[in-house]
């Protein structure tokens, strides 16, 4: 079974022997590969929509995983217990719904459990939830899928809330990838501050005109450390 490559990197942070928890699954292909590939011990794949599910249990049906996968209606980790995963991965949704959803599981801040996220748009506010509920953000990756870039990363609860670079939730861990991708995702995110920037400049507040000019100074330095480092 082929995994997008947008999945695949995901995928790839999943502990091996975990039961994992698919959130947003759709078809279930995730949730297929992991179990297909020995990474997962058995897995979760949950949906807040009842034609995902269907898609997903043919997935699980034509691949034979009745007895590893169980499908769950769920609107995020509603209906999850904590004890039915130790890894959980949310692909494909925007960064803002994640941490809507993260941020109902209290349940999530337990030092053995693992959150991945592949967020479609708005990934500082996932990584805000981190950052401020004191999860570490372990590793990041990018890729480019079908000519788009992608990110996604894993986290992990700590109870520590650190202090980070004012630009911290729009780079996250990206900076330490030493992938092209990485760089060509974070000029994206750049380009896109600067944007704001320009707008905040002409109708909004010299206040937050003043933040985000300091965000994208400190971007630009940590791109460009990045390519003096390769
Ligand atoms: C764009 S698809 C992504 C599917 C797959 N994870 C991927 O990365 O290709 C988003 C899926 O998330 C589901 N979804 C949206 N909101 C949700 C929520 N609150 N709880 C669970 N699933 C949700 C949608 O029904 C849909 O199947």
């Amino acid at each position: 079974m082929n995994l997008s490559e947008r999945m695949l990197m995901a995928a790839k942070m999943v502990r091996k022997g975990n039961a994992v928890a698919d959130i947003g699954t759709d078809h279930a292909y995730l949730a297929a590969w992991l179990v297909l590939n020995g990474i997962a011990s058995k897995a979760l794949a949950c949906d807040i929509r009842k034609s995902p599910l269907e898609n997903a249990r043919k997935t699980v049906e034509h691949y034979g995983l009745k007895d590893k996968i169980t499908l769950r209606l769920s609107d995020g980790f509603d209906d999850i217990e904590p004890f039915e995963a130790d890894d959980f991965i949310m692909c494909g949704m925007g960064g803002t719904l994640m941490e809507q959803l993260a941020s109902r599981a209290y349940w999530l801040k337990d030092k053995s459990k693992r959150i991945i996220v592949q967020p479609q748009s708005h990934a500082e506010d996932i990584r805000r939830f981190f950052v401020e509920n004191g999860f570490e953000i372990l590793c990041e990756d990018a890729c480019i899928d079908s000519g788009k870039l992608y990110c996604a990363m894993a986290a992990e609860y700590t109870g520590e809330i650190k202090e980070k670079p004012i630009s911290y939730i729009y780079t996250g861990e990206l900076s330490k990838c030493a992938k092209p991708e990485a760089k060509l995702y974070l000029e994206k995110i750049n380009a896109q501050l600067k944007k704001k920037l320009e707008a905040e400049k002409i109708h909004g507040s010299a206040e937050v005109a003043c933040y985000l000019e300091k965000i994208t100074l400190k971007t630009e330095e940590i791109i460009n450390g990045m390519q003096a480092d390769g």
